[in-house]
Parts: structure tokens; C-alpha cells; sequence
């Protein structure tokens, strides 16, 4: 199963914070924002990653995560020279994907809760069986995203849903829930994308792919529920609420999240050894003092 992070877009909701660097490298509390989409992607347990952005911030990406190594992974970069919408990442990451499956998450999309693991791990092996995936949070402003109507059914003891409809930006939404910026495709995601033609806003919209898997009757949902947080870090509103909380779950639980060289140390796709170089490559930052303590196994989940 393939990864792609598209970290794309001008970011100008964030002018003047975003002239001369890219939205995914701001701070969202003490690490860059690239490290939450980044970090969810590997507890989906996808260690081969495609990361887009626009032809000036995509240098400066690969200069702080490389070739994905110190992670044991293997990360990629590509260009979007213009942001032409989401669906398009299908199509500059054609080559990359082959004929996997493939998970897409927005750079500036942060997921936080117990149990996402196992959440993340029913899509990807839903994906490897031939059906799409997309998840559901409920939100008070409807209108600004893409909206999914569903209906809930008992299913082995807990629940499943089944989408009725998926729309973008509705003016009048027939739910409260938004599809996140996280999405698992089976093989052939590229072929699809080609179909999607460009909406009225001139985008090759996410939803207008959604809505060919909802056609073709291979499109599942999960709901985030209470347990879970979503958030997308895009505006000046959104990026300090994302700060507040990233700032108010690591001081209660007095330790990181979101730190990817933990995660593939406890994934062993890095050695002892190897976390041992990047805590020292974060100094005497706070982040280093977690890496040292999960190294010190001080931490152990
Ligand atoms: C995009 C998608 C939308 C989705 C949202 C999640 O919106 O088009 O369907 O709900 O991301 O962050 P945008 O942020 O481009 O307005």
C-alpha cells in the first residue's frame, strides 16, 4: 500500500505567514505541521510515501524529511505546479502508485485519538480488498467541506455505514458530517482520477472521485466519533486551535505526540541505534528529551 501527502496550495489564507514558506512547515506548537499527516499515515503502517507540494516548498520538505531513511521509510517528492485540486494528486503520482492501493492525507489534516491505529488499519485492508474508504467527523459549519449523508446499520455487534451521497461545499448540507482529508483507494486510483473532470471552481475535486466509488458501490465509511479529534490547520483560527491542542494533550499526558521517529522505532523499521542519531540530530528541544525517553523505554506506549 502506497502514501501520498499533498502538501499543495498557496496557502494565501495564511498571508504573510506563508509568502516565503510553505503552509506544512509552520509550527503547529513545537513540530512542523508535515509531521501530523506524516505520522498518520505510518500508523497505517505505510512506509513508502509520495510528498507533493508546489515547485518552491518542495525543496524545502525534502530538506527536512530526506529520503524517509532515518524512518526506514522510502519518501518521494513531486511538483503540483498549480493547485488544481486534490484528485489531481492521483494523476502526478500515477508512476509511484503502479498498481497498489493508495491512501491520500491532506498536509495541513491532523488526527488525534486512541485507537486510530486500528481505524486506519480496517481501511487499509479494505482498500487492499478492492473498496475505497473515506471517514466522517461531525462539524458545526457543514458548508465548508465535502459532506457525507449516510445511514447507520447494525453490523457484528457495533455499526457500519452506508453512504447515500457525497457533495462538496453543499449550500444546503444533508449532514453534520465532513469527510476528512484522508482517504484509502484500491488499486487503480490513477485510472479513476482520469475520469474526474474539473468543477465548476475549476478543480478536479476529491468528491467528484468519491462520488464515482459511491456509483460504482465501493465506497465505505467510518465515523470519528467523540474519541476522536480532527483538525485542519488552514487559517489563522484553525492553526492556533490546533496549537492549543497539540500544546494542551502534551502537557497533560507530559509527553510528545505525532513524532514519527517513535513510531518507527516501535514499528522496528528503525533501530535502536537509529533513534539514537535523531534524538541527538533535535538536541536538547523537548522533542529530543522524548525520543531519549522512549529510547530509555521510560516510555513504553
Ligand atoms: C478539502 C476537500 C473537502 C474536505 C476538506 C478537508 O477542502 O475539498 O472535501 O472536506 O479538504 O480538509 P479545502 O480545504 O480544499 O477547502
Amino acid at each position: 500500500m502506497k502514501g501520498i501527502i499533498l502538501a499543495g496550495g498557496s496557502g494565501t489564507r495564511l498571508y504573510p505567514l506563508t509568502l516565503v514558506t510553505s503552509k506544512q512547515l509552520l509550527p503547529v506548537y513545537n513540530k512542523p505541521m508535515i509531521y501530523y499527516p506524516l505520522s498518520t499515515l505510518m500508523l497505517a503502517h505505510i512506509k513508502e510515501v509520495l510528498i507533493i507540494s508546489t515547485p518552491e516548498d518542495t525543496p524545502r520538505i525534502e530538506r527536512l524529511l530526506g529520503d524517509g531513511s532515518k524512518l526506514g521509510m522510502k519518501l518521494s517528492y513531486a511538483v503540483q505546479e498549480k493547485p488544481e485540486g486534490l484528485a489531481q494528486a492521483f494523476l502526478i503520482g500515477k508512476d509511484f502508485i503502479g498498481d497498489e492501493p493508495c491512501a491520500m492525507i491532506l498536509g495541513d489534516n491532523i488526527f488525534y485519538g486512541n485507537g486510530l491505529g486500528a481505524k486506519l488499519g480496517e481501511a487499509k485492508r479494505t482498500a487492499e480488498a478492492g473498496r475505497a474508504t473515506v471517514f466522517g467527523y461531525y462539524v458545526e459549519d457543514p458548508e465548508r467541506f465535502g459532506i457525507m449523508d449516510f445511514e447507520q446499520k447494525e453490523h457484528q455487534g457495533g455499526y457500519c455505514y452506508r453512504v447515500r451521497s457525497v457533495e462538496e461545499k453543499p449550500q444546503h448540507p444533508k449532514s453534520n458530517y465532513a469527510i476528512v482529508g484522508l482517504y484509502f483507494y484500491p488499486s487503480g486510483v490513477a485510472g479513476m482520477a482520469q475520469k474526474v473532470r474539473p468543477s465548476a471552481r475549476g478543480e478536479l475535486e476529491i468528491t467528484s472521485l468519491n462520488e464515482m466509488y459511491l456509483e460504482n458501490g465501493i465506497l465505505d465509511a467510518q465515523l470519528l466519533g467523540r474519541g476522536f479529534t480532527w483538525m485542519d490547520a488552514g487559517t489563522f483560527d484553525s492553526l492556533r486551535k490546533a496549537a492549543n491542542f497539540v500544546c494542551m494533550i502534551e502537557q497533560y499526558q507530559g509527553m510528545s505526540i505525532s513524532a514519527p521517529e517513535e513510531i518507527a522505532y516501535r514499528y522496528h523499521w528503525i533501530t535502536k541505534e537509529q533513534l539514537a542519531e535523531s534524538a541527538e540530530r533535535y538536541g536538547k528541544s523537548p522533542y529530543g528529551e522524548h525520543l531519549r525517553a522512549v529510547l530509555e523505554n521510560k516510555i513504553v506506549i
